[in-house]
């Protein structure tokens, strides 16, 4: 636990439930100041209450634009720097191709993809006041090969990978340390409305300390777990066997 014990202020976004939650008690319980956002207000209280010392909140829907400026003001009057920042917020909604939802594409990468930038946007002057700051995105095993009904969730999160493969080059000069998180299927409300089979699934805890293991390590880009990276590794050597496999069913 020697980097943890080394983090003083971590901000979490999207900790409301699922990997979020399971990623500020995590922290909680390792000594450190969390702050967390979220758009329940209810769930955000409800965390408070229990940890009322070392958590605060601040309310932070990561789709408006509106939410910016006050969301960098609160979090700004609450500390002087932040050591390590998980950008976690995210949703998913799958297409239906033959009564396709357009918009679908729009709110999921309002949360996914532009919802990170406007989080980067209310933290960075903060990240860059810390001597030993730490950029975390959550991002998706769904970027290393196609899923069918992910358009929308599978681009807005490789778009996530390639911002925080751009920033790590970017912030490298301020000292700023950038992840990029794939996670694999985890039993969280997001993907407790699925209908097919979720190979390897794990708890929010089981995968909050995968990833808190792989953040004290500073890894660059860390893919959990390996069984399920090993599947998709097959699935981009051979392309047209995931086909055969994959395609959707009429
Ligand atoms: N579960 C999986 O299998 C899996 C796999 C790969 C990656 N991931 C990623 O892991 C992250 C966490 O997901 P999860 O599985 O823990 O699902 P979850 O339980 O549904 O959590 C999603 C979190 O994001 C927040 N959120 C959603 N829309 C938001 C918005 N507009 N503004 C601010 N916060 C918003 C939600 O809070 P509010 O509703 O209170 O705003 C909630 O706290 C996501 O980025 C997801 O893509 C999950």
């Amino acid at each position: 636990m020697a980097a943890t014990t080394k983090v003083k202020t971590v901000w979490i976004t999207g900790a409301s439930s699922g990997l979020g939650l399971a990623l500020a008690k995590h922290y909680l319980l390792h000594g450190c100041k969390v702050i967390v956002s979220a758009r329940r207000e209810g769930e955000l209280k409800h965390l408070q209450h229990l940890y009322p010392e070392e958590l605060s909140f601040i309310r932070f829907d990561v789709s408006k634009n509106e939410d910016v400026e006050r969301v960098k003001a609160e979090l700004e009057q609450r500390t002087k720097q932040l050591d390590l920042v998980i950008l976690n917020a995210g949703t998913c909604e799958y297409l239906d191709i033959d009564e396709p939802d357009w918009d679908l594409f729009e709110r999921v990468n309002q949360v996914n993809y532009m919802g990170m930038v406007r989080s980067l946007q209310v933290c960075l002057a903060l990240l860059k006041k810390s001597d030993d700051a730490h950029l975390v995105g959550i991002c998706s095993q769904a970027v290393q090969a196609p899923f069918i009904r992910s358009e929308a969730y599978g681009a807005s999160k490789a778009a996530v990978r390639y911002l925080l493969d751009s920033l790590r080059l970017d912030l490298a000069p301020d000292g700023i340390a950038v992840s990029c998180i794939l996670p694999g299927f985890i039993d969280t409300p997001l993907t407790q409305r699925n209908d097919f089979d979720m190979p390897f699934i794990m708890s929010p805890e089981q995968a909050a300390h995968r990833i808190e293991t792989a953040i004290e390590k500073r890894v660059y880009e860390y893919a959990f777990p390996k069984r399920l990276s090993a599947v998709l590794a097959l699935a981009r050597l051979f392309p047209r066997t995931w086909l055969k496999h994959n395609a959707r069913k009429r």
